[in-house]
Order: C-alpha cells, then structure tokens, then sequence
C-alpha cells in the first residue's frame, strides 16, 4: 500500500502540471526585482488582498518575522495566542531576530477576543515594554485548523487602532478558512496592518509564501528579508507554482476538509480516541489517545500512516492534495485494526 502520509499538508508534492508550470516559469534575477513571475505573482497577492505592497518570501516563517520585525522595536512586546506558530514554533526569533518580547495569552480554540488583547496592552509605565503589535493566527494549526470568528478579528483590530498597535494575520493557512466561511481573503486582511500566507502547505506548492502590507511596511521588509539571507535571485521558478496553485488548488481545499471531518467522525468511535469530531473545521485532526502516542506513530508507520505527534498524548492527521478519498477511507480501516 502506497504511504499516507499525514504529518502535515506541507507534505505535498508538485503534480506534473505545477511542474510543468515551473519550467515553464520566465524568471530574473529577483533581487535586481527583474523577475516576470515574482513579480506577477506579488500583483496577484495585492489584488487579492487588497494591500498595495506584497513580497514573496522563503517561508511562513521568514513572512512572521518579518512583520514582527517591521511593526516593532526592541525592547518592545507583542501579544500573541500562547498555541500560535509564533509562540511555539518559531526558536523564539521575535527575542532574537527583533529584541521583542512575547506575551503569550491563552485562548480558547486558538482564538483571543478584544477583552483579551485589551487586558494584556501594558500601560505606559517607565517599568514596562511598550506593547506594539498583536499577532493573530487563522487558522490555528495547534488548535486543529480552528477558524478564527471574523466578529473576533474585527473587534481586536478596533481595540488596535484604539491603543496604536499594529495587527498580524498569520494566515498561513487562510485558504482553508476562506473556502470554508466564504469570507473573502481582502475582508480578512481589511482588518490587519499585515497578512501572510502560504503556498506550500494546502495549496501544494514547492516553496514559499507572501507578506502583503502597505508599501513603507514591505519596502523595510524587503531589506530585512536581504539581511535574513531571503534574497531569492531567479525565484519565479519557484513564484509559478505559487501562482499555479492559487489558480487551480483553492476550492478544492473543500475536499481536505471532508474528508478531515469524516476520518475524524469515524476514529471518535474508537474507544482509545478521544476527539470532538465537530470540533474540526478545516484539514486538520488533532485528537487525544488514551495509549502511547510515541508508540502508535511507530505502529502506524509499519502501517503505511504516517502521523506527527507534540510528544505528549496528541497525534495529529492533516489532510491535503495528496491524501485522497479512498485513501482516507483506507486510514480509517487500519485504525479501526490498530
Ligand atoms: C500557522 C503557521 N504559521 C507559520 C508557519 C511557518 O511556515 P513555514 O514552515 O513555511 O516556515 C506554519 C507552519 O506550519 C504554520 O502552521
């Protein structure tokens, strides 16, 4: 049996058709901003968020460190969801990249609301950091692809402009929100100073993701990216499979989720799973096992599944362009067997 693998939709390999796009791709040298292909598919990300400036970038990561970078100075603070990528996977680069210190604030499913961005804004006091930047995620990988309620992402970023904060959108992965609410990318990130996302996890290209933002905002991004080592010189072989899959690998992120809520459905029936199937909204399952969940990442490798787990009692099982219907249903059989 062919391996599904589940560890995360940045799985995905390029089908022939985005390969073929890529050879296909006219580039220049990117760092001279001489490449077609960079270049359109930055004019591509201003339309569709609406922002007037947008740069392609090497990772989500470089785009969030990035924008904490360039909406903040040291000796600063941002708030940030305790789970978010920012928080937890990113080897604390707001504290080495940009001097700034986090304040991590739990939510629920991911999600802050206004009251708690405003309970945690430090008043001007010669013993605090000044707080200068929220950052927000959309969906939460951590809290299972939650979606994060526009109502929310409306309310912080009046409590925002209210205090002189600037506001991130890690949108990572806001395709899957966006397909699934109908909420378009440019009313999500009409309520933030700055957005990313990336096109190499559901959408399935290679490499790569953008920052998009108002122009003084990506022209000091533009020159951290260089001194990060993120200038990327004939890059649009790697812009035109980001540009091949916002043209043909959105809507179909719909069928990531089905078949993310059916697993989910049927594995809650096993009495050594424990998961809300309703709780998952987008492509990814995360649940708790009542067993080792080292030992049954092993047991499902000899299996031909491949699950990441957080090293304690959680495992996780992402759905993306690579992992099909039958698939899935092929997963569920060997957990029921498991
Ligand atoms: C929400 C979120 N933001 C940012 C990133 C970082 O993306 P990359 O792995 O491309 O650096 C990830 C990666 O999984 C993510 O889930």
């Amino acid at each position: 049996m062919k391996i599904i693998d589940l560890r995360s939709d940045t799985v995905t390999k390029p089908s022939k058709a985005m390969r073929q796009a890529i050879a296909n791709a006219e580039v220049g040298d990117d760092v001279w901003g001489d490449d077609p292909t960079v270049n359109k598919l930055q004019d591509i990300c201003k339309e569709l968020t609406g922002k007037p400036a947008a740069l392609f970038v090497s990772s989500g990561c470089m785009a969030n460190q990035l924008a904490v970078k360039c909406h903040t100075n040291p000796a600063e603070e941002i708030i940030a969801e305790l789970n978010s990528h920012i928080v937890k996977y990113e080897i604390a680069g707001p504290a080495f990249i940009s001097g700034v210190q986090v304040m991590p604030v739990a939510g629920v499913n991911g999600v802050l609301n206004a009251d708690d961005v405003k309970e945690h804004i430090r008043p001007d006091w010669y013993h605090f950091p000044k707080t200068s930047l929220v950052c927000i995620e959309n969906t939460h990988n951590r809290a299972g692809g939650s979606i994060y309620p526009i109502e929310d992402i409306k309310q912080i970023s009046i409590v925002c402009k209210e205090n002189n904060l600037k506001l991130h959108l890690d949108g990572a992965r806001i395709f899957n929100a966006s397909v699934e609410t109908r909420i378009s990318i440019m009313e999500y990130a009409s309520h933030a100073d700055s957005i990313s996302f990336c096109f190499s996890k559901g959408l399935g290209a290679p490499v790569g993701s953008i920052l998009c933002g108002e122009t003084e905002f990506i022209t000091k991004a533009h020159k951290f990216r260089k001194i990060l080592g993120g200038g990327m010189r004939q890059a649009g072989i790697l812009a035109a499979g980001a540009i091949y899959a916002l043209e043909h690998n959105v809507e179909r992120l719909k069928d990531d989720h089905k078949n993310a809520k059916h697993f989910a459905e049927e594995i809650s029936k096993l009495d050594w799973v424990d998961i809300d199937p309703l709780s998952v909204q987008t492509n990814i399952v995360i649940f708790k096992t009542s067993r080792n969940a080292a030992e049954l990442v092993k047991k499902f490798k000899q299996k031909n599944i491949l699950l990441s787990n957080d090293g304690f009692s959680k495992l996780r099982a992402v759905f993306h362009l690579d992992v099909s219907e039958e698939q899935t249903e092929d997963a569920i059989k060997i957990f029921n067997t498991i």
